[in-house]
């Protein structure tokens, strides 16, 4: 949506991966001190997310939502201005139906107006807009009744359509919001990550500034996966223009410390945030090896070496330069951006690895001469 948000994929952190419901405001802001403190705010992780279950279960006698006194009791206005104060944002969560997801807070159909008065109002930035217990209407009727309710608002709020992919929200999100969930929601395992990034891969081509596919949010830190399963998780939503939005403990510096390599890889974050914005596809797959590639600025291409395989040997993987759109003959300066190494020029015309099952590698590539 053209509000001059989103034009690159939003980084930040949503409460739901690890905490669901068991959230209050304390913990929010010891996740904003965990943001700065670690670094990672610096990096761009500036989206500070409440998900569901911040709100009393009825609307007060002027029909406004109230944040929930046991866990919220200094207000939801009190939490943004200590967000803001870190030099943070952040984010609220509601629904296109009568209640949220979790049915403990009602939802915003027939409230938009006074919802996104009551957000502007606390100095909310960014919207997480849900489809459950809604009126079995089109979620294209729905979503834009909140959006220009937004819009009409005056402050810049981010708005991430939460429609779970099922009615194509690729194919209309852009008018609407500033990305869409392609997805049903991504559990901590191998098999619901690649499945996720697989189902999202499909509307690639409708990724740009401004409007985003979201395969839904990051795992990493959470334990569910190994070290290069991650690996591959954080690339793949890096160069798939995904939100990169944290799921772990950031408030822990223990969890925190120990995925700093990944989700603190500034060379990775740069992909995803590179001015282009567009989403890489896959090019190759032969069986359980895949090449996804795409291009980003200063004409240079980012590609990934994927083995799927989840058992077995350790497998080669080749990219040819004809699979990511150079000239099979040209001179190729090579970037390993996990291995932080560039790897000489390679003139041979494509770049392989060796790699166990479940694990990637992932460069950048720049014709040079
Ligand atoms: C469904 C969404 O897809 C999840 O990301 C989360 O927001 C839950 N609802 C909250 O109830």
């Amino acid at each position: 949506i053209a509000n001059g948000l989103g034009m690159t994929p939003p980084m930040g952190w949503n409460s739901w991966n690890h905490f669901h419901c068991d959230i209050d405001e304390n913990m929010i802001k010891a996740t904003a001190d965990g943001l700065v403190s670690s670094g990672l705010a610096r990096l761009g992780y500036v989206y500070v997310n409440i998900d569901d279950c911040w709100a009393e279960k009825t609307r007060d006698c002027k029909g406004n939502l109230r944040p929930k006194k046991s866990t919220f009791p200094s207000g939801i206005k009190a939490v943004a201005d200590y967000v803001h104060s870190k030099g943070l944002k952040l984010g609220i969560y509601s629904d296109a139906g009568f209640y949220t997801c979790s049915k403990t807070q009602p939802g915003s159909l027939g409230y938009e107006k006074q919802d996104a008065q009551t957000f502007a109002s606390w100095g909310i930035d960014y919207l997480k807009y849900d489809n459950c217990f809604n009126d079995g209407s089109r979620p294209t009727v729905r979503y834009p009744v909140m959006t220009r309710a937004l819009m009409k608002t005056g402050r810049p709020i981010y708005i991430s359509l939460c429609e779970w992919g099922d009615l194509h929200p690729a194919e209309w999100g852009f008018n609407v919001g500033n990305s869409w969930r392609t997805t049903n929601d991504i559990s901590d395992t191998w098999e619901s990550m690649i499945s996720k990034a697989d189902e999202n891969e499909v509307y690639a081509h409708l990724a740009r500034p401004g409007g985003w596919n979201d395969p839904d949010m990051l795992e990493v830190g959470n334990g569910g996966m190994t070290e290069n399963e991650y690996v591959v998780h954080f690339s793949l939503w890096a160069i798939s223009k995904s939100p990169l939005l944290l799921g772990f403990d950031v408030a822990n510096a223990t969890a925190t410390r120990a995925v700093a390599h990944i989700v603190g890889n500034e060379e990775v974050i740069r992909i995803n945030q590179d001015p282009l914005g567009v989403q890489a596809k896959k090019v190759r797959m032969m069986g359980s090896r895949e090449i996804w590639a795409g291009p980003i600025s200063g004409y240079r291409f980012v590609v990934m070496l994927l083995n799927r395989a989840d058992t077995g040997d350790d497998d080669t993987v080749t990219a040819y330069w004809d699979d990511v759109g150079i000239p099979p003959n040209s001179v190729v300066e090579v970037r390993d951006v996990w291995e932080h190494k560039t790897l000489g020029r390679a003139v041979a015309g494509n770049i392989s690895a060796t790699m166990p099952p479940r694990s990637c590698k992932l460069y950048i590539l720049k014709p040079v001469g």
